[in-house]
C-alpha cells in the first residue's frame, strides 16, 4: 500500500513537471501533490526514522531515476543536529511529516565573483511542521536544524538528484563557499 502512495506520487509529479522548464512553475504544479503527502501518513514506514550518528540525519529514497530526474527523498534529523546552509542547484519542495524541523533561509549579500568566499545574511526561520511546505529555487540557500526533543521527519522532491549537481555548502561564520559534501543515503526497502 504505502509503495502504491510513493509510485502514485512519482506518476503525478512527472505528469505536472516533465518538460516544465522554469523552477518556479515546476514548484507551483508539484506543491499541491507533495502537500497531500502529510494528510495520510499510511506511506511512513519505520525504517524512514533511522539516522546516521555522524552525520546527524538519515536519507531513505524513495524514488530515484536512471537519469537523475525527479528524486523523492525521507529526510529524519536527529534532536539538536542539522545541516549546514547549502544550495541545491535545481527546484526542491518539502513537506513536514513529523516533528518540527527548523527551516532557516539564509540571502547572499555579495556577487559571487569571488572564488570561496560568501557572505550570508539570515533570513528566515520556519518551523516545518506536518503538512508544512517549504520550496527552493536553484540559487536559493537554506540550511536546517532539529531543535525538538524528538527525531523530525520530512518529505523531500527535487527536479535533479542535487548530488549530481555542482552544489555548494557555506560557512556564514567564515564567509567560505565549498561543493558540498556528498550525504550518505540509504535505498527504501522494496
Ligand atoms: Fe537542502
Amino acid at each position: 500500500m504505502s509503495d502504491t502512495i510513493i509510485s502514485n506520487l512519482v506518476a503525478d509529479l512527472k505528469a505536472a513537471t516533465v518538460g516544465i522548464d522554469d523552477p518556479a512553475a515546476a514548484i507551483e504544479r508539484a506543491t499541491p501533490i507533495i502537500e497531500k503527502m502529510a494528510t495520510d501518513l499510511s506511506w511512513v514506514k519505520p525504517a524512514y526514522y533511522q539516522c546516521d550518528d555522524d552525520q546527524g540525519f538519515g536519507i531513505t529514497i524513495l524514488n530515484e531515476e536512471p537519469d537523475h530526474a525527479l528524486l523523492v527523498e525521507a529526510i529524519c534529523w536527529l534532536p539538536g543536529r542539522g545541516v549546514a546552509p547549502h544550495d541545491h542547484q535545481t527546484w526542491g519542495i518539502v513537506v513536514g511529516i513529523d516533528g518540527v524541523e527548523v527551516n532557516v533561509d539564509w540571502k547572499r549579500k555579495d556577487d559571487g565573483s569571488k572564488p570561496g568566499f560568501a557572505d550570508l545574511e539570515r533570513d528566515r526561520e520556519t518551523d516545518v511542521t506536518r503538512g508544512v511546505v517549504c520550496s527552493f529555487m536553484p540559487d536559493d540557500i537554506h540550511g536546517v536544524r532539529n531543535d525538538g526533543d524528538v527525531p523530525s521527519l520530512s518529505l523531500h522532491v527535487y527536479g535533479i538528484t542535487p548530488s549530481t549537481l555542482d552544489r555548494s555548502e557555506f560557512d556564514p561564520v567564515n564567509k567560505t563557499q565549498k561543493p558540498c559534501p556528498q550525504r550518505k543515503r540509504v535505498l527504501a526497502d522494496a
